[in-house]
């Protein structure tokens, strides 16, 4: 989850069928499934991309109640992107956390990391607020250039194994 144009879907596209969606796109909602095995369990995703844009979010709170994980993605490109994502996370936390009383598995990824020039957003912004969140994993990725895009699907998967 996350704004709109932060690269979900090209992330998502970029993990499940390793190719690089340069048209943007905005999602209403699409759906994805891979097995792969991590340490040594296999699991099916079912991936939700959801919309970012405004107008699309009115299914949020149902993807919500429903996931087991959530992947939030802003882009390194845009500061906006980063407080979208608080919201994003104060509405799991009121969905999920008093639902199941446990940590939900969660994952922060900072996207468009090929965009050097274009880079808003610091380092430390993003481990703060990853602090700040009690610890969840930060990568910075590229949908593009595919950087630590198997990375961070394989954190939540981890700790979706875990929960
Ligand atoms: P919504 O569906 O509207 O919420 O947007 P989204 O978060 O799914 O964004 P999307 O994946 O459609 O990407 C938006 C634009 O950013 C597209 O033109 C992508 O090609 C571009 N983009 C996504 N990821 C990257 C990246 O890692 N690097 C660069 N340079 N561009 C990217
Ligand atoms: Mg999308």
């Amino acid at each position: 989850m996350g704004g709109g144009g932060v690269g979900k879907s090209a992330i998502t596209v970029r993990w499940v069928h390793q190719l690089f969606v340069e048209k943007y796109d905005p999602t209403i909602e699409d759906s994805y499934r891979k097995t792969v095995t991590v340490d040594s369990v296999t699991c099916t995703l079912e991936v939700m991309d959801t919309a970012g844009t405004e107008q699309f979010m009115a299914l949020h709170s149902m993807y919500m109640k429903s996931g087991d994980g959530f992947i939030l993605v802003f882009s390194l490109c845009s500061m906006e992107s980063v407080s979208e994502l608080q919201n994003i996370r104060e509405q799991i936390n009121r969905v999920k956390e008093t639902q199941a009383g446990r940590r939900v598995p969660l994952v922060l990824v900072g996207n468009k990391c090929d965009l050097v020039s274009e880079r808003q957003v610091p380092r430390e912004v993003a481990v703060g607020l990853s602090r700040a969140w009690g610890g969840v994993p930060y990568y910075e990725t590229s949908a593009r250039k595919e950087i630590n895009i198997h990375e961070c699907f394989e954190d939540i998967c981890r700790q979706m194994i875990k929960a």
